[in-house]
């Protein structure tokens, strides 16, 4: 993005699904809001012009402003994205924005990730199963392969947004579905040498339909992953893996 393109600005349409659960009189409904926004501007700056002058009680959430934090995530014209990695130059002129689905509804666009991000994690036991009571890291990590230390680092650089779990024809269906964010989990602590669990153990936590057999394979996760994590390799790999044990 250079300068003369930040200095681009336009007027537009952010329609904005607002609906408030915890009020019993609300309804959702979409709301517009017009805006005279710059095309190096981010949807997550426009948003808080939006709160800062016009309605200070849309609800949104964010923390980082820099696709770490995860927290942004919402639909954008149907599409899981995070605000704060969306430009505005990239959007038409009349947007909708509407809460991720799948996730409890908190207010507007904020809906709680981090509780259904916690229930999956607990279940399936997404820390390191060590060999020892209190492994020596350190010496651990110098015998890990570097290729091995690579992709548990690809993997690790999920950020729990919700944005593959919001895409996914499955998760829509299936409110146990564990999605592709639980799929990247058990992925990542498989390939570590320093967890002590076998496939067999594996198969226990997501060798079932609201594991990998529930996935259909429509990839909408791995099109829609902000971090672009090797989703679709992954997954295809964990599902020969889990029917060899089954
Ligand atoms: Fe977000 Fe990608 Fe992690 Fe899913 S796998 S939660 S889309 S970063
Ligand atoms: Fe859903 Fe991804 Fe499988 S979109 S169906 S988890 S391939
Ligand atoms: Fe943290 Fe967008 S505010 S990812």
């Amino acid at each position: 993005m250079n300068a003369e393109n930040f200095q681009t600005s336009r007027c537009i349409t952010l329609n904005i699904l607002r609906y408030n659960p915890q009020d019993k009189a609300s309804e959702p409904r979409l709301q517009s809001y017009a805006l005279e926004a710059a095309d190096g501007m981010t949807l997550f700056i426009a948003l808080n012009e939006l709160r800062e002058h016009q309605d200070p009680t849309l609800q949104f959430d964010f923390v980082c402003r820099a696709g770490i934090c995860g927290s942004c995530a919402m639909m954008v014209n149907g599409r899981p994205r995070l605000a704060c990695r969306t430009l505005i130059a990239d959007l038409p002129d009349e947007s909708t924005l509407t809460p991720l689905p799948f996730f409890a509804l908190i207010g507007d666009l904020s809906v709680n990730t981090g509780k259904w991000m916690r229930g999956m994690s607990e279940r399936l036991q997404t820390w390191l199963h060590a060999k020892e009571a209190e492994p020596d890291l350190e010496r651990i990590e110098e015998r890990m392969a570097p290729e091995t230390a690579e992709a548990i680092y690809e993997l690790d650089r999920c950020i729990e947004c919700g944005c593959c779990v919001a895409a996914c024809g499955t998760a829509q269906m299936r409110p146990d579905f564990v999605g592709a964010v639980g799929f990247g989990k058990i992925a990542r602590f498989r390939i570590d040498p320093r967890d002590t669990r076998d496939d067999d153990d594996y198969f226990e936590l997501i060798g079932d339909d609201a594991g990998v057999f529930g996935c259909m394979s429509l990839l909408a996760c791995h099109d829609m992953c902000p971090k672009a994590l090797p989703l679709k390799t992954q997954i295809a790999f964990l599902r020969r893996k889990m029917a060899l044990v089954a």
